[in-house]
């Protein structure tokens, strides 16, 4: 149980026993830090519904909780909250538990926050899905649930088509295009990465400005999806390249998928799903297309419908979602799926959830899409190179990595490590000033990029952060070299101690928070409070030239819970601290 949990359910118990509600006994954190830790408002609401006077109600609160250990002391204040300051033995006490929250009823959970498509570098555009879904994943598998993360590749649907054709205009020699051929083709088609990505942006180019050319990427694509042998093989190749460009990225960021499928994955389950999908009368013809109409009446905004299949047959990015549901729910049986996609997809996505709940095939309410705002450049529009172009996500991690170099030079830290141990250190606080920058917005808002704010040492950042984190160990590790005793039981003699413990216990319901609301920046905020907590206590307290030894064996114990909290907290957020730094 949260220490606010604990708490609220002993306030409650007391409001039971005045004949009242036992909600009424939830608090809170204190809005005034200097005069209590937490405090009840639930006196006013309970005057109100038995038309009592509320200083009296909270009187006799105070009573029933005089004799409660838990106190040190409880004042009534203002119109009738109730303060409470805890005693510092419960406090103490309480570390044991660790103010931890997990789940009561863990679940099943699906997290697709991938969504790159196949044959394009990842770019920035990528970066927010991947950090903040790699943060949620790690804190519902924290909490208790089975966590299944899906990369979910864009990997089909007309920009294959797009890409196909273009090959056959520059290399029509090359034997998978013949037509009727069945193959066996050459296993390794003569295509680089590098060839894919300068093809990719010509291929969409000229489908945008010719209508010819347009026709043929739509005809490839059905042939694809109709499965002509050379075209498959010219696909399995170009997904082939991509992901293998695309595991370094992530790697390098940081982010671990568990299931590397895409949109091909779920074509074959289309025919089985357009038949079926009539039998339920959810899917109708209207101009050659299969459509699923899902406008509802009380619909405040217009509510396009899907189309399931396009008047060529061909799927686009609608059906492959509805089927990797799906897909989903044959091989994994989860409780609930999530989405970390960008905001500009959200009718897409609400159109899919109505879909797939008006077919029977998944409930509405079990299918969330956590979407999230932009990163921008300083000019508010959303972030570009100098010279107006997206950043490919490689540049970006070498731009970060670089800066956190001049950085750490700056700060003479890098001075005894070799070049090795150098650029490791700096890649990690790079991609960790990145990160944590990315989560401690509120993931629903838009964002400037400001790498030199981002890289400070000083401040709600991820160096800093990390700093905090190897500075910790360090100082455990000093006083254990020191021979300076065991730890032991925590004790609490300073108020710098007290903040301290308080903001240990304080987790659980930072975690709690975090999860529910599915926003990873309450966990940046936590730790960024932590951090502080732990550097006033260490300002105030000594450790190893303490001469009381319980008082050292406490304050050893302290360190090192923090130093397992911050590490905690790195890994829920998705950040690498290096050993030293
Ligand atoms: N590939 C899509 C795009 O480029 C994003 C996919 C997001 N995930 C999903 N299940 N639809 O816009």
């Amino acid at each position: 149980m949260t220490l606010k949990d604990q708490l609220s359910k002993l306030v409650g118990e007391a409001f039971v026993s005045e004949g009242l509600a036992a909600e009424l006994g939830a608090v809170k954190p204190a809005d005034r830090p200097d005069l209590a830790q937490f405090q009840c408002n639930g006196a006013l609401a309970a005057a109100k519904a038995a038309k009592k006077n509320p200083r009296e109600i909270a009187e006799a609160i105070k009573a029933r909780l005089s004799k409660a250990a838990q106190f040190s002391e409880i004042m009534v204040a203002g119109p009738g909250f109730i303060n409470l300051k805890l005693a510092d033995d419960y406090l103490a006490a309480s570390l044991e538990e660790g103010g931890e929250w997990k789940k009561p009823a863990p679940e099943k959970i699906v997290i697709d926050y991938g969504g790159a498509n196949v044959a394009k570098p990842l770019h920035v555009g990528h970066l927010r899905a991947a950090i903040i879904g790699e943060s949620l994943k790690r804190i519902c598998r924290f909490v208790g649930d089975d966590v299944t993360g899906d990369v979910h590749l864009g990997d089909w649907g007309l920009q294959m088509g797009q890409l196909i054709s273009e090959l056959e205009i520059c290399q029509p020699e090359l034997a998978f295009f013949e037509e009727g051929a069945a193959g066996p083709f050459p296993s390794a088609p003569p295509i680089t990465l590098a060839d894919l990505e300068e093809m990719y942006p010509l291929a969409s180019a000229a489908c945008k400005e010719d209508p010819a050319r347009a026709d043929l990427a739509r005809k490839a694509t059905k042939a694809l999806q109709a499965g002509r042998p050379g075209y498959r093989a010219l696909w399995r190749r170009f997904v082939d390249l991509s992901v293998e460009a695309m595991r370094k990225d992530y790697d390098d960021l940081g982010v671990e998928f568990d299931l590397w499928k895409g949109e091909a994955d779920a074509d074959p389950l289309i025919p089985e799903l357009t038949q079926d999908l009539s039998k339920r009368g959810v899917i109708e013809e209207s101009d050659g297309a299969q459509i699923i109409r899902v406008a509802r009446d009380d619909d405040k905004k217009e509510m396009p419908p899907i189309i399931f299949l396009n008047s060529q047959g061909a799927v686009g990015y609608h059906a492959t979602d509805i089927a990797t549901i799906v897909d989903r729910k044959r091989e994994l049986a989860p409780d609930r799926i999530l989405y970390v996609v960008d905001a500009r997809q959200r009718l897409h996505f609400e159109q899919v959830f109505r879909a797939v709940d008006l077919a029977g095939y998944f409930p509405e309410e079990k299918l969330e899409h956590l979407w999230f705002g932009t990163m921008n450049g300083k000019d508010g529009k959303p972030f570009k190179t100098r010279a107006g172009g997206t950043l490919k996500l490689r540049d970006f991690i070498d731009m970060v990595t670089e800066k956190a170099l001049e950085r750490l030079s700056e700060n003479g830290f890098a001075e005894d490590f070799d070049e090795k141990e150098t650029l490791d250190v700096a890649r990690k606080v790079g991609v960790a000033a990145l990160k944590f920058a990315d989560l401690s917005n509120p993931r629903t808002s838009d964002y400037i990029f400001d790498l030199d704010r981002f890289m400070a040492f000083e401040g709600k950042t991820g160096p800093y952060l990390l700093y905090a984190s190897v500075r910790v160990r360090s100082i455990v590790a000093k006083v254990q070299a020191a021979n300076a005793g065991e730890p032991g039981p925590v004790s609490i003699h300073a108020p710098e101690e007290r903040d301290l413990v308080l903001m240990l216990l304080n987790f659980g319901d930072a975690l709690r928070e975090a999860y529910q609301k599915r926003m990873p920046h309450i966990l940046c905020d936590y730790a960024f409070q932590l951090a502080q907590a732990f550097s006033k206590f260490y300002a105030a307290c000594r450790i190893i030239d303490e001469a009381d030894a319980a008082i050292r064996a406490s304050r050893l114990s302290l360190a090192i819970m923090v130093g397992e909290r911050l590490g905690l907290l790195l890994d829920l957020l998705g950040l690498e601290a290096p050993e030293r730094m």
